[in-house]
């Protein structure tokens, strides 16, 4: 992390009473700053509230809205919802999560995909659905899915 990144988190921080009893809002703040916590960032709220590394990571791992990592350049949610699992949800996970190299919940280490799943997107008469950067793809399968992300994780681009 670079000096001035450090010292924006301390600028957060200077917002705070630096009770334990404000650690989800700030470390909802530093994300919503950084798209992440950073490792740098968990030491100095440590500190600051006085509260073990350890339990701040296993905060952050408890909740689903909080990141360890960076999230990826592009946003790939599969959903899981009802509608979807009966009609291949798993089998779609399964396809992207080879394609991409990386499990629900990780980024690539380019830092070109995250991986998520959902509850349901709302198109649940598509299903199996999945979004790219927000772009609902209905009726899904195993093909549709290397078509989609063969062209863009090798060449950098995306079927819109
Ligand atoms: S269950 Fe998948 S879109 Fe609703």
């Amino acid at each position: 992390m670079d000096e001035l990144a450090e010292e924006f988190l301390r600028e957060i921080l200077s917002f705070y009473q630096g009770h334990k009893s404000e650690l989800i809002p700030i470390l909802l703040e530093i994300q919503n700053n950084f798209g992440y916590l950073p490792k740098e960032a968990i030491l100095l709220v440590s500190n600051f509230i006085n509260v073990p590394k350890g339990h701040i990571y296993s905060v952050a791992s408890f909740y689903t809205r909080l990141r360890l990592l960076p999230l990826g350049r592009h946003r790939v949610t599969v959903c899981r919802g009802t509608a979807c699992h009966i009609r291949g949800a798993p089998q779609i996970l399964k396809e992207i999560e080879n394609v991409l190299g990386i499990k629900e919940g990780e980024t690539s280490s380019d830092l070109e995909y995250t991986l998520d799943t959902v509850a349901c997107i709302g198109c649940c008469a598509l299903a199996p659905c999945l979004t790219v950067d927000g772009k609902v793809h209905g009726a899904m399968n195993t093909d549709k899915v290397k078509k989609i992300f063969e062209a863009s994780s090798v060449k950098g681009k995306h079927e819109q």
